[in-house]
């Protein structure tokens, strides 16, 4: 296929053979038009659009856009994609009554898998995905009520009324209302941190064939409902390893406390005793080219709310400076990944850290549910079936439990 791409169908075709990887580190499941990594050179693109691009110069409604339909929207496109977002995000009354049955110190993704979830009991669609209209409606639904339902969450956590959407507003400032407006007084987003947020939104918008997304692409390849296959993928990304995160960052910030707790830290983990959260990526191999905006981002946001010299903001820059200094990290290419920052900021903008694998969800929503289109637009998709290297027993014969 290329220099170093080999379809291995042709030699396995009707054979036993397989490829055995475990983690698929050189396998690629699928193909895909979507999205674009260089890990080696840290390049990362939209549809062949530079992700520092979009995120300079767009915004993440288009950006949805162009990772669900291929292209930028013209501004007719743009304005009736907006409108119809807008417009859809009010989510069934009878969905608001699933959080009375969640204790109220659950955590927001167990509160998110469980909605979203039965969003496939409201939208009972899974005989319906064949056709791409049908998808299309799907796809809105999901892109309009994530921000809602996951507002819902963080309310739900904190004993508050939920909110209802206001039409007014951008995708980012409507999901900062739903957040944090009283009924009390006129809440009136500030834009640096709408602009924040929309760009935190932008740059996890989609990834390629991470954990979450090859999970809902695999829970869609068998034709599942879109909904519960969006579940499947919250499910997926909630782990420290991938969407937890940058929930992980700000802990581990806690835990140490103070600069001059920094050096031991490090020594912890070059023992090996822990890792260096927010730092390392399967296929970023050299600055993973998103954290190196979130830096930008971060700087603007403390500057604007008079926080440049915040303990947490401090800590992580000193982490930052050793650990890209450090023979350790150079020679395994451990960088900062994009949740090293994002977890500041989100932590700036007042969300508490349970709720950062939430805000990482709603963003990733466009991303799982463009590719889950994508593998079901194709004319050969077949369902999903890895298969194991077998190192279990061989033959034997039963014993019964008298004789065991
Ligand atoms: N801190 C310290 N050492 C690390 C780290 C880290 N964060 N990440 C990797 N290493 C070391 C490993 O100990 C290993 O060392 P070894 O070769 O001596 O055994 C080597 O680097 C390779 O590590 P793997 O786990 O094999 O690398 P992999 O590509 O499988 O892991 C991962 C990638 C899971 C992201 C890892 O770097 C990690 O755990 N990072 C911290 C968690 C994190 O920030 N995740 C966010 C990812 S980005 C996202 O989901 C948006």
């Amino acid at each position: 296929l290329g220099n170093d791409v080999v379809d291995i169908r042709a030699f396995t075709k009707g054979t036993n053979m397989f490829t055995f990887d475990p983690g698929f580190v050189s396998t690629a499941s699928c193909e895909s038009k979507i999205t674009f990594i260089d890990g080696e050179k840290g390049l990362l693109y939209y549809r062949g659009y530079p992700i520092e691009q979009l995120a300079e110069k767009s915004d993440y409604l288009e950006v949805c856009y162009l990772l669900i339909y291929g292209e930028l929207p013209n501004a007719e496109q743009k304005k009736q994609f907006v409108d119809t977002v807008t417009k859809h995000t009010m989510v069934h009354e009878q969905l608001t009554w699933f959080f009375r049955g969640f204790r109220r110190d659950a955590h927001p993704m167990a509160m998110m898998v469980g909605v979203v979830g039965a969003l496939s009991a409201f939208y009972q669609d899974s005989l319906e995905i064949a056709d791409p209209e049908h998808r299309k409606v799907a796809i809105y639904r999901l892109i309009s009520k994530i921000p809602t339902i996951a507002a819902m969450c963080y309310r739900y956590s904190n004993g508050l009324p939920f909110n209802f959407p206001r039409n007014d507003l951008s995708y980012a400032a409507n999901f900062m209302h739903m957040m944090f407006a009283t009924p009390c007084e006129k809440y009136e987003p500030n834009p640096v941190l709408v602009r924040a947020l929309d760009r935190i939104f932008t740059l996890h918008a989609d990834h390629e064939q991470n954990a979450s997304t090859s999970t809902v692409r695999l829970a869609g390849s068998s034709g599942a409902n879109p909904f519960a296959c969006i579940a499947a993928g919250i499910a997926c990304l909630w782990g420290p390893s991938h969407g937890g995160a940058n929930e992980a960052v700000l802990k581990m910030l806690d835990e140490i406390g103070d600069v001059s707790n920094v050096a031991e830290f490090m020594e912890g983990v070059k023992a090996k005793k822990y890792r260096l959260m927010g730092f390392g990526h399967r296929v970023y191999k050299n600055m993973d080219p998103r954290a190196a905006i979130m830096k930008t981002t971060c700087d603007e946001v403390l500057r604007e709310l008079g926080l440049e010299n915040d303990p947490k903001f401090k800590l992580a820059m000193e982490l930052e400076k050793i650990a890209l200094n450090d023979p350790y990290f150079i020679e395994k290419k451990l960088y900062p990944n994009v949740d090293f920052y994002s977890g500041i900021v989100l932590s700036a903008l007042n969300i508490p850290v349970s709720m950062f694998t939430v805000i990482f969800a709603l963003a990733r929503t466009v991303g799982w549910i463009s590719h889950w289109n994508e593998s079901l637009s194709d004319p050969n998709a077949k369902i999903g079936r890895p298969r194991q290297l077998y190192t279990g027993a061989a033959r034997r014969d039963f014993v019964p439990v008298d004789k065991r």
